[in-house]
C-alpha cells in the first residue's frame, strides 16, 4: 500500500515518528514533507497530499498539523477527498467502516505518539463495510458534485 504522508512544523515530530513505524512495517511510504520544524503554512501540505490520494499517486494520506484541524479541513476540499481527523482508535476504525475515509488526519500538539500509532494501525488495518453506508458516502460525493454545478 502507498501511503502518502504530511505534515507542516506543528506536525512534524509525530508525522516523523508515524512514518518511522510505517516503514519498519514495510509499508510504501511517500514524505512530502515537511523535513524540519521552521514555520509552514499547513494548507500547503493539506492539499498536495490530497491531490495525490485523488489522482491515484497514494492509495492513502496520513496529515498531521497542531490540531490536525487546519490541515483536514485543506484535505477535504479536493475533491475525492474524505479525510477524518480522529483522536482515538474507535474514530480511526469507523472512519474506515462507515465513511471510507481515504486520509486520516491527526494532531501533534493533542495526540500522543503511542496512541497515535495505534490509530494509525487500526485506519490502515480497517476496510470499509460498504452496504448502508456506500449510499450515505456517495451521498458526501454528490454534495461535492453540486458545488461544481454552482460555479
Ligand atoms: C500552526 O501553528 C497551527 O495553527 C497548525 O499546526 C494547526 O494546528 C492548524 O489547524
Amino acid at each position: 500500500m502507498r501511503i502518502v504522508l504530511a505534515s507542516d512544523h506543528g506536525g512534524f515530530e509525530l508525522k516523523e515518528a508515524i512514518k518511522k513505524c510505517l516503514i519498519e512495517k514495510g509499508y510504501d511510504i511517500n514524505d512530502i514533507g515537511v523535513y524540519d520544524t521552521k514555520s509552514v503554512d499547513y494548507p500547503d501540505y493539506g492539499k498536495r497530499a490530497a491531490l495525490m490520494v485523488a489522482n491515484k499517486e497514494a492509495d492513502k494520506g496520513i496529515i498531521v498539523c497542531g490540531t490536525g484541524i487546519g490541515i483536514s479541513i485543506a484535505a477535504n476540499k479536493v475533491k475525492g477527498i474524505r479525510c477524518a481527523l480522529c483522536t482515538n482508535e474507535y474514530m480511526a476504525r469507523m472512519s474506515r467502516m462507515h465513511n471510507n475515509a481515504n486520509m486520516l488526519a491527526l494532531g501533534g500538539r493533542v495526540t500522543g505518539i503511542g496512541l497515535a500509532i495505534d490509530m494509525v494501525d487500526v485506519w490502515l488495518s480497517t476496510e470499509f463495510e460498504g452496504g448502508r453506508h456506500e449510499n450515505r458516502v456517495n451521498k458526501i460525493m454528490d454534495i461535492e458534485i453540486s458545488k461544481e454545478e454552482e460555479k
